[in-house]
């Protein structure tokens, strides 16, 4: 592991600016020894540092006995082995002129994630572009990204000039390829620099092999671009990370003032409860302060006692965000399942966290050319506009007003990973002609009156399990009882509600999106639910669960082997998708996810089905 390198932030003068700059190019293009030659050149490395690097280089460094500047940068072990930059780094240093935050983002394809993690924060970015190879669909796609992120300042830092002699001619056309491509950018000031990283030509000192180029090097122009801290000038915002009660005596509310300021007296609003009071303390870690400033950590007590929780976002009275349940926004895909609109994601905003469903993918965006297409999922590092829908209003701010509050980032409720990233472009309100009402008769009253509690029974198998035998058989002892019921059926809901889906996963999620919005209607109209569908997929069968008190929703799990139902295939459908002339078949070429914790485990194998509905029937014994 290499140390971290030169002088930690708090060492830094308070007196110069700061500027924070990102840099992307794809694998190879020199990144990692572009910012270990500034460091080098401009005396920002250690000693020991350097040592270190010098042993690493050996061992692994691809410029043979040379110092391999890239490992001076790159942080991680297995970046290292694997000759690529997998994770974003930081690195903090300063010039006589100014201090600098580099962030290093990966390059490799795959990686195109942590490009957006690193670029959301910055003032200008550095695209590498290789000589040799001119501009790349990944060059595209990382400006592309760092436009929608709202960053102006561009250097496009044409490397490895050595290895093509030095030649104007093709460093011009580079240029003026690039120029071409981002006139459909909007605003950007593009500096386009010609340099050899590995050498340093270019870099901090003027190169004599490039007589022709007069414009400034990579280091002087980064000392002295013009950027002024923008997260100054925008409205307060001050997002909730926790609400610090030592004792009952003190009650602060503690996080980072990401934008504005906020002085002692200021009246504020808390979002989305729009409760009002006036800001009492400002607490900083050196003590009490009257005023302060963006990018700080804060605590703030307030003269009023207000219900405050972790997520809720605190505003100064004028310019308030935005409070909705829907809104537009960009998403960067990040994941290599393809989104799936209907699915519910989890989404987090700067503090604050609820689901979101994607109710429309408007288009997808072509890197290259900046058409929109029509797109009905997002893959891997594909950039897509869309309609969310929240399961609750939240509190946000259109990006282009701010960066902290206008972003979001979507997760897979199942694996937790992080699927994509959202750049917010506006709220989206609810008809305000549509409102709940809530009505007399409620699904107590039709409790009562159908003397029964409903319940939802979800029965989940492959095809030919036997989950529609089964619950039929239910249905009739359940009436003979005196129930009332009905039976939802994956393929008889086909020929009606669902006759416009087939069987893409898109079309599976919205199936079951659909019917399980059904099956809490019929709940709440009091009745026992039986619904038999395929339903493949663990985050939808916890959709259509979420929608149900927690007693009312029981998973029963149809556990058939597949060679089984392929010998039974009552419906034929297995020899046609063993003959391929079924498509999406699942089992055979559509995955299924089994449930791991169901509230009934049917294994049906050598059972009869009567013997399995005793098996329900008995679950049922008292709870229905
Ligand atoms: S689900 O996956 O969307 O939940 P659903 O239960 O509605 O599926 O429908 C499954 C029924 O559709 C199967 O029992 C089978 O009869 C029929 N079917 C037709 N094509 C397919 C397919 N490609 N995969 C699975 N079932 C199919």
């Amino acid at each position: 592991m290499t140390k971290a390198p030169i002088k930690s932030v708090q060492s830094i003068s308070l007196q110069k600016t700061q500027l924070r700059f990102l840099t992307c190019g794809s694998v190879d293009d020199g990144k990692s020894t572009l910012i270990g030659r500034i460091l080098y050149d401009s005396q920002a490395v250690m000693d020991d540092h350097i040592f270190q690097s010098k042993i690493e280089s050996d061992k692994y460094g691809t410029q043979g006995k040379d110092l391999d500047l890239a490992l001076l940068v790159d942080g991680l072990q297995a970046e290292r082995e694997q000759g690529i930059t997998i994770d974003v780094a930081y690195r903090f240093f300063e010039t006589e002129e100014r201090k600098f935050i580099a962030v290093d983002t990966p390059g490799h394809e795959q990686y195109t994630r942590n490009m957006v993690t690193g670029a959301s924060n910055v003032d200008l970015a550095i695209i590498l572009v290789d000589a040799q190879k001119g501009i790349l669909k990944q060059t595209r796609r990382h400006s592309a990204i760092i436009n929608l992120l709202g960053i102006k300042n561009v250097v496009l830092a044409i490397n490895k000039m050595d290895l093509i002699k030095y030649s104007k001619k093709k460093f011009l056309t580079i240029q003026n390829e690039y120029s071409e491509y981002v006139k459909n950018l909007g605003q950007v000031n593009v500096v386009a620099i010609p340099i050899s990283a590995l050498i340093g030509d270019g870099v901090t000192t003027q190169s004599k092999r490039m007589p022709w180029y007069s414009g400034p090097t990579i280091l002087s122009f980064l000392e002295s671009v013009d950027v002024t801290d923008e997260k100054l000038k925008k409205p307060t915002r001050f997002p909730i990370q926790w609400v610090n009660r030592p004792n009952s005596n003190f009650r602060g509310f503690s996080g980072i003032l990401c934008s504005g300021s906020i002085s002692v007296g200021d009246p504020i609003t808390i979002f989305p409860s729009l409760q009002e009071s006036k800001v009492a303390e400002i607490l900083e870690p050196e003590g009490n302060v009257p005023i302060t400033h963006a990018g700080k950590s804060i605590t703030i007590t307030l003269e009023t006692e207000v219900d405050v929780s972790r997520g809720d976002l605190i505003a100064t009275s004028i310019d308030s965000p935005h409070v909705a349940d829907k809104l537009a926004a960009h998403i960067v895909w990040m994941h290599h399942a393809n989104l799936l609109p209907e699915r519910t994601y989890d989404i987090r905003f700067a503090t604050s966290e609820t689901t979101a469903q994607i109710i429309s993918l408007n288009h997808k965006i072509d890197v290259n050319t900046f058409n929109k297409h029509a797109a009905k999922t997002l893959e891997l590092n594909e950039i897509g506009y869309c309609k969310l829908s929240l399961a609750r209003p939240v509190a946000f701010d259109s990006y282009v007003d701010n960066k902290f509050t206008g972003s979001f980032i979507l997760i897979d409720r199942e694996t937790k990973a992080t699927v994509g990233a959202g750049i917010i472009d506006y709220p989206l309100r609810r008809s305000s002609n549509i409102k709940w009402h809530d009505m007399r008769v409620t699904k107590k009253t039709r409790e009562q009156n159908l003397k029964q509690r409903p319940i939802i029974l979800w029965f989940t198998g492959i095809s030919g399990s036997g989950k529609s035998s089964i619950a039929d058989k239910l249905e009739q002892s359940l009436l003979n009882r005196g129930h009332s019921t009905y039976l939802l059926d994956g393929d008889n809901v086909r020929h009606g509600l669902n006759k416009d889906l087939g069987f893409t996963d898109q079309d599976r999620v919205e199936n079951i999106r659909r019917v399980a919005e059904v099956a809490h209607l019929m709940v709440d109209a009091g009745l026992i639910v039986l619904a038999c569908f395929i339903s493949p997929f663990k985050a939808e069968r916890q959709m259509a669960r979420s929608l149900f008190e927690d007693h009312e929703f029981i998973e029963v799990f149809v556990d058939t082997p597949i060679e089984l139902c392929e010998i039974r295939d009552t419906k034929g459908l297995y020899k046609k998708a063993r003959s391929g002339k079924l498509k999406n078949f699942t089992g055979i070429d559509s995955p299924y996810e089994r449930p791991t914790k169901p509230e009934i485990y049917l294994k049906t194998e050598n059972k009869t089905i009567n013997e399995l509905v005793t098996v329900i029937l008995s679950y049922l014994e008292g709870k229905i």
